[in-house]
């Protein structure tokens, strides 16, 4: 059965019951679900919380815990649920491919580690700056070395290095246009990972960074499970339950759809 969910602008959706077993006080109610600001900001869905609150009527709200529409996550969910249930698949596969090419020549762990997390941003939390934020993600559950290289990748992939064969992507001038160039405060960010003494561990991930587009091969993050079993310290609570200073990060890709 597919379920619809009500999105702004649109008129408001059916009735959805709570996962089996489950209960998060809104059944019987029709749940809205409203886009992030975020992502909408620019765009004709940018909505007021005006016409937001008009949109209430008796027996519709706005929805508030598990969202039937996504699978259901585990009590306490690891890394790997994550990739399988919540990331954007077409970003966990590419981010899966570049851990696979940095683990085929050898490269250390750290390297596969951040290759595999690298655009975890992308897949399901934000676009923008998304280094940055999935630095900040994995910040608590890595060592130090891999979140810089993880935040710095974003700044890298704009400064080809002929030394270590890396151009500018191709895929960016598609992206971006022929004539795009970053605005002073990326170059001014790429001076200082430049002289950095980790320059190098970014810089291998933006060479594994391929864009794996036509590649429908599948491949499962279970492949890592050594990996992330040796260098992603899993919190026993589950991610986003435990007291951490990013948890709200990660119950934000459990919950999405809540209101608030
Ligand atoms: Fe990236
Ligand atoms: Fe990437």
């Amino acid at each position: 059965m597919s379920i619809a969910v009500d999105r702004v602008p649109a008129g408001p959706g059916p009735e959805i019951p709570p996962p089996a077993g489950q209960r998060h006080g809104q059944e019987g109610l029709v749940r809205m679900t409203a886009l992030p600001p975020v992502a909408t900001m620019g765009t004709a869905l940018h909505s007021t919380g005006h016409d937001l609150l008009e949109r209430l009527r008796p027996g519709r709200v706005f929805m508030m815990g598990d969202n039937p529409a996504l699978p259901r996550m585990p009590q306490r969910p690891s890394l790997a649920d994550f990739f399988r249930l919540r990331l954007e698949p077409f970003t966990a596969r590419h981010m899966l491919h570049s851990a696979r090419r940095a683990r085929e020549q050898g490269l250390d762990e750290t390297v596969v580690l951040a290759c595999l997390l690298h655009d975890i941003a992308v897949g399901g939390l934000l676009r923008s700056h998304h280094g940055h934020w999935g630095a900040q993600m994995v910040e608590p559950y890595v060592t130090e070395e891999v979140a810089w290289a993880i935040r710095q990748h974003e700044i890298l992939r704009f400064f080809p290095d002929p030394a270590v064969g890396y151009d500018y992507p191709e895929a960016y001038r598609t992206f971006f246009g022929a004539r795009y160039s970053p605005p002073d405060h990326v170059r001014e960010a790429y001076r200082h990972v430049r002289a950095h003494r980790w320059y190098m561990t970014a810089r291998l991930v933006t060479l594994n960074d391929l864009y794996t587009f036509d590649s429908d091969e599948d491949i499962d993050v279970g492949e890592f499970e050594d990996v992330i079993g040796r260098h992603f310290r899993q919190p026993e609570q589950g991610l986003g339950f435990d007291g951490s200073p990013v948890a709200h990060m990660w119950r934000t890709m459990i919950w999405p759809n809540n209101f608030l």
